[in-house]
């Protein structure tokens, strides 16, 4: 008798068992091992399936631009590299209630303006709540078309009759199941189902399918990231409960960059382009107050300026503490680190606070000189000056290394207002222009010193 298989998979990581237990021994999660056939075994008395023929293709040829059709909504067509690929099929993910359907029911509506054929499926909303929200949007008109379902095949046997659609949503993969597979519609073998028939339906038919799924709390899409690997790219929609505007970025993306945000303001109105985001990062701005400096970053092709803002004060804990919003927990060691050993700045008995303000996530080493401006003001309880913007990234030895897109960076932070800008030595000055100042600084230790020269002229006054 031959060996029994294993037909037990762990739906985290994919180890095999032979019999099914409750935890996986492999990846540690609970409850995730699920029956899968068994292979077909092959052996003598068996008969090898003949494959099927097919032509192979020489690496030069004629190479087909992936033609695209944009949404008409700037900031998604931004982020999803130019618009919607034929035949692809992108994830939204996003926490519950960030406004993912209205964004998604805005873009359908778009696109059925334009004249193409756009379908939204809801297995979460009836239809007359989507009617609702559209009205409530101004959409009501457009000719976007609307179904509650749940069942896959009945959804692709629909949408296979008539000219095939330009775009399908369905909000949410997470409600979604085909009848191939027994289990319930949520886990985790029925999302992966009804994304693959999906996904299958949308290479055969050219359609482009959108599938929003909900992130779990500890951020994880559909549980354990079952669906990221298998769509053409992965939109996470971001933002902070108590600020209006929203993210959206590629967190991967097969036709187009990953570094590339779009910004949306949620309004009553729902989801509104904010085509200049610096003006909205800057807005409430405290000026003149010691713990502040702006950050000239740049997001995938786009320059982007933010404040951030430190808080350095003496601490009464044994451990004191460091709480990072907005930026990397390990940089802003690192900057502390450097401040410390190179500077002479001593932060052991300080607690730190250091928040990006707006509620972005920023996540260039560029940021490290804002970062430890910022910090440094506040300790010194010296404001820097207003007009100022920093960039360049902090090395372990406390040189500032220079950083891409210096040009831009100045560009942006001129076309704001800003009359200056500290920056990295090798950076110096290009694309600035009459009227502005580059001051180019070496090392941290030339920042601290600069800084606290404020801090005594203004004690001194
Ligand atoms: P929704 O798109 O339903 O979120 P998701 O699909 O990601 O769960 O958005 C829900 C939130 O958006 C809700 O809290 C109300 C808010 N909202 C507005 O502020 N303005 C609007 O015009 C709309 C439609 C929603
Ligand atoms: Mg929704």
């Amino acid at each position: 008798m031959s060996k029994r298989s294993l037909s037990f998979i762990c739906q985290n990581c994919g180890a095999a068992f032979s019999r099914w237990q409750g935890k996986c021994e492999a990846c540690g999660e609970w409850n995730t091992l699920a029956e899968e056939g068994a292979e077909i075994p092959s052996g003598p008395g068996r008969k090898p399936a003949k494959g099927r023929l097919f032509a192979l293709e020489p690496l030069s040829g004629e190479a087909h631009e992936a033609p695209r059709l944009a949404s008409g909504i700037a900031e998604f067509d931004r982020v999803t590299g130019g618009g919607l690929v034929r035949g692809s099929v992108l994830l939204m993910a996003g926490d519950p209630g960030i406004g993912k359907s209205t964004l998604l029911i805005q873009a359908a509506a778009s696109l059925a303006r334009a004249g193409h054929r756009a379908v939204y499926i809801s297995g979460e909303e009836a239809v007359a709540q989507v009617r609702l929200r559209a009205e409530r949007l101004g959409l009501g008109a457009a000719a976007v078309e609307l179904a509650a379902e749940t069942a896959v095949e009945d959804i692709i046997a629909t949408l296979s009759e008539g000219k095939t659609p330009r775009l399908i949503v369905i909000d949410s993969i997470q409600t979604m199941w085909t009848a191939t597979i027994e289990s319930a519609p949520g886990t985790v073998t029925q999302v992966r189902g009804s994304a693959q028939t999906l996904i299958r339906f949308a290479k055969r038919s050219g359609a482009a399918v959108i599938l929003v799924g909900h992130v779990t709390k500890d951020g994880q899409i559909a549980g354990p990231r079952v669906v990221e690997h298998m769509v053409d790219a992965v939109l996470s929609f971001e933002g902070e409960g108590s600020h209006q505007f929203r993210i959206l970025r590629a967190v991967k993306n097969r036709f187009g960059p990953t570094d590339e945000i779009g910004v949306f303001e949620m309004t009553g109105a729902g989801l509104q382009q904010i085509a200049n985001p610096s003006e909205l990062f800057l807005s409430e701005r405290d000026l003149g107050q010691p713990g502040t400096a702006v950050f000239a970053g740049v997001e995938g092709t786009r320059p982007l300026l933010v404040e951030m803002q430190a808080l350095v004060a003496p601490s009464s804990l044994g451990t004191p503490r460091r709480a990072v919003v907005g930026w990397d927990p390990s940089r802003l060691s690192m900057v502390l680190a450097v401040l410390e050993a190179h500077c002479g700045v001593k932060l052991g008995g300080h607690d730190v606070y250091l928040n990006v303000a707006g509620g972005l996530r920023i996540q260039e080493p560029a940021a490290d000189l804002a970062a430890a401006a910022a910090l440094v003001s506040s300790l010194a309880k010296a404001p820097l000056p207003a007009d100022a913007v920093y960039f360049g990234e902090v090395s372990l030895s406390g040189a500032i290394r220079p950083v891409a897109h210096s040009a831009a960076r100045l560009k942006e932070a001129q076309k704001l207002g800003f009359a200056r800008a500290v920056i990295p030595e090798c950076a110096r000055g290009e694309g600035a222009e009459g009227g502005f100042k580059v001051t180019s600084v070496a090392s941290l230790a030339d920042l601290v010193t600069r800084i606290a020269a404020i801090g005594t002229r203004g004690k001194a006054a």
